[in-house]
């Protein structure tokens, strides 16, 4: 019960890494709202988790849907202390094939998203005593030149960016920080497998597997939690030593 009280949001929490947070949060004693942007998917995790606070089918590129699903998750969890941006997109194409509108939506989900979200909440938390926590996953793609997702790799490089602007710009009252996953597995990463991929893929890991979803979930929890209370603009990698094996990244 480490996470006892804390009021939280986590945006992505559907399926996959969010998803495990989502959990583990709740077994923590946290009270939790869940965003994501399928509705059907928003039904599958109130009908797993019934003790969620609120599910909210929000796109969080959409600015007005944000305001509303915010209003709504500081109503249902009567404040906010922790906020987890993790919703993310990412689409495989070559650099020079990639569509233009394909650039904008990854760029309007994973950057311009998790500013409309995190602005809301540090406006929020800077007015209340304790402050608060804002946590973010990027990837190891803000610092690894992955083939194929040159959008993506922008778009992880710009949260990490800006995390460390929050950081001390919100700072000694709120604590933010970025998570950098690894291969893990997830629906995102199981969608671009072959068998044969994957198994290329754990091969170049050091670690030879992908991360579980529960094993991110677990550094959020002591991230979120009070005895992280001097962790602050900080990138947290957990990537089974993938980003420092020699030669990795060109596979
Ligand atoms: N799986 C990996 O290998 C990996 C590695 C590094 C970072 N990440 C990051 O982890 C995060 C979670 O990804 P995952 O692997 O669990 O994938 P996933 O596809 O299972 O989960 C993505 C979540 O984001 C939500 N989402 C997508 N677009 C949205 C939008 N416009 N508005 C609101 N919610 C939206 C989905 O509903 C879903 O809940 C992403 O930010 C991803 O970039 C994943």
């Amino acid at each position: 019960m480490r996470l006892m009280g804390k009021r939280v949001i986590v945006t992505g929490g559907s399926t996959g890494i969010g998803a495990a947070v989502a959990r583990r949060f709740l077994a923590e004693g946290a009270k939790v709202a869940v965003w994501c942007r399928n509705p059907s998917h928003a039904n599958n995790i109130a009908v797993e988790l019934p003790d969620l606070a609120l599910v909210a089918a929000v796109d969080v590129a959409d600015a007005e849907g944000v305001d509303r699903a915010f209003a709504q998750s500081l109503e249902r969890l009567g404040g906010l202390d922790v906020l987890i941006c993790n919703a993310g997109i990412s689409i495989r194409h070559s650099f020079v094939d990639i569509p233009r509108e394909d650039f904008d939506r990854v760029m309007r989900v994973n950057v311009h998203g998790v500013f409309y979200v995190s602005q809301l909440a540090a406006r929020h938390m800077l007015k209340q005593e304790q402050g608060g926590a804002i946590l973010m996953t990027a990837s190891t793609s803000a610092v690894t030149a992955y083939r194929y997702y040159a959008d993506y790799n922008a778009s992880k490089g710009a949260l990490v960016a800006m995390m460390r602007s929050m950081a001390i710009e919100l700072a000694p009252k709120i604590r933010v920080n970025a998570v950098n996953p690894g291969y893990t597995m997830t629906p995102m990463q199981e969608a671009e497998y072959s068998a044969e991929m994957l198994d290329q893929v754990n091969g170049i890991i050091p670690m030879k597997r992908h991360a579980r979803p529960e094993e991110i979930a677990a550094l959020y929890v002591y991230l979120a939690s009070d005895e992280a209370g001097y962790a602050s603009g900080a990138v947290f990698t957990l990537d089974g030593a993938e980003s420092v094996a020699s030669g990795a990244a060109y596979l």
